[in-house]
């Protein structure tokens, strides 16, 4: 297997994802992949402090700092690369990165996303807002989607899903909890585990599992 993979983890919340991956990490099933930075887009993340519990760097690009998403994915993808960087994490992280951020990382961007995309996804849905979308709609089975980041906000080709039933007593937030435990959590560690074993083989919009 080629060397192990640098990983880092884009957050701006609380951090479930990240924690999901260095529980993974300690557990050795991030196979081949080292969770080497953690970048909060905001100063007080509650991520900032899940890393230095697990001693992982932390660092903040405050989307404040910068006038434009522009300018703040410029700061980013230059850090990025300062780190040595093989692949990034999405987990969370609410600012939406331009096409310079997807040209220096090509199909080595992962997003997880709670919705089984191409449903309530895109510009607005994101945290809470999407699984109110899904009770509104009255879906009876929703999840949670990792794939790669393209130009295209939720838009790029599909890693990995996994399907949640949505109950007759569901508010937003119960359900955004029977996610992330049932689906999120499960695999996102899988996919970010599959790509640093060099597993993942995007071919246009599928990507191909390798044994
Ligand atoms: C997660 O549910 C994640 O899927 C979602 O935000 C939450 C972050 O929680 N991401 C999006 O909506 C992106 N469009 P966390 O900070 O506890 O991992």
């Amino acid at each position: 297997m080629s060397a192990v993979k640098r990983i880092a983890v884009l957050v701006s919340g609380g951090g479930t994802n990240l924690q999901a991956l260095i529980d993974a990490q300690n557990r050795g099933e991030l196979v081949n992949g080292e969770i080497a930075a953690v970048i909060a887009s905001k100063p007080g993340a509650y991520a900032l402090e899940r890393a230095a519990k697990a001693g992982i760097p932390g660092y903040v690009v405050a989307r404040k700092d910068y006038p434009n998403n522009q300018a703040m994915t410029t700061a980013l993808v230059d850090k990025l690369k300062r780190l040595d960087i093989d692949l990034v994490v999405l987990a969370g992280f609410m600012v939406i990165l331009t096409e310079a951020m997807v040209k220096a990382y090509p199909n080595a961007i992962l997003n997880v996303h709670p919705a089984l995309i191409p449903s309530f996804c895109g510009e607005g849905y994101y945290g809470l807002h999407v699984h109110e979308k899904a009770l509104e709609y009255g879906v009876k089975v929703s999840g949670a989607t990792v794939h790669f980041v393209s130009e295209e906000c939720d838009g790029g080709p599909i890693v990995l899903q996994k399907a949640v039933e949505v109950r007759a007593d569901d508010t937003p937030e119960t359900l955004q909890r029977r996610i992330m435990e049932q689906a999120e959590w499960v695999i996102l560690p899988q996919a970010v585990s599959l790509f640093c074993q060099g597993r993942l083989r995007a071919e246009g919009r599928t990507v191909h599992i390798l044994p």
